[in-house]
Order: structure tokens, then sequence, then C-alpha cells
């Protein structure tokens, strides 16, 4: 399965974090940056992971902020585009099977680690 993931500089740690994390399952990861903790503008980033999609380049994609907010109103911008903001195990499934969501969106600042790569499984 091919996935686009994208974050801010809020969100560059968790991204490299998850990359890791599941390197050695069937996914394979598009990166379309950050690729620091310098600030950039989340938008841009929110364009790059629905382009992907849009493309059909990716199956689905992952976007990361600081809260998951910002990107997420960007993202659902984009016809075609359903990012939702998971923040519970009831979240994460009512996502797939009543939204069809094609994003999965996380706050880096608001989030664990372990509940995020849990919501992501
Ligand atoms: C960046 O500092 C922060 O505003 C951004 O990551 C996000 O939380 C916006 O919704």
């Amino acid at each position: 399965m091919k996935v686009v993931i994208g974050a801010d500089h809020g969100g560059f740690e968790l991204k490299e974090f998850l990359k890791n994390n599941f390197e050695y399952t069937d996914i394979s990861w598009i990166d379309v940056g950050t690729y620091s903790a310098e600030s950039c503008d989340y938008p841009l980033i929110a364009d790059k992971v629905a382009e992907t999609i849009l493309n059909k380049q990716a199956d689905i994609g992952v976007l990361i902020c600081g809260s998951g907010i910002g990107i997420s109103i960007a993202a659902n911008r984009h016809k075609g585009i359903r990012a939702a903001l998971l923040y519970s195990d009831e979240i994460a499934r009512l996502s797939k099977e009543h939204n069809n969501a094609n994003v999965a969106v996380f706050g880096a600042r608001t989030q664990s680690r372990d509940d995020v790569v849990k919501y992501l499984t």
C-alpha cells in the first residue's frame, strides 16, 4: 500500500517516527515534507498530500501538524479528499466505516505516539 505522508514543523518529528515505526510493513511511504523542524506553512503540505492522492500516486495519506486542525481544514478544501482528525479508537473506526476517509490526520502536540500508531494500525 502506498501512503503519502506530510507534516509541518510541528509534526516533523512524529512523521519521521511513523516512517521508522512502520518500516517493516507493507506500507510504502511517499514523504512530501517538511524535511526539518524549521517553520513552514502547513497548507502547502496539505496541498502536496492531497495532490498525490488525487493523482493516484498514493492510496491514502497521513497529515500531521501541531494540533491536527489547521492541516485538516487545508486538506479538506480539495474535492475528493476526506481528511479525518483521529483522536480515539472509535473515531478511527468510524472514519473508515462511515466516512470513507482517505487521509488520517494527527496533532503531534496533542496526541501520544502510542495512540497515533494504534489508530493507524
Ligand atoms: C504551527 O505552530 C501550528 O500552528 C500548526 O502546526 C497547527 O497546529 C495548526 O493548526
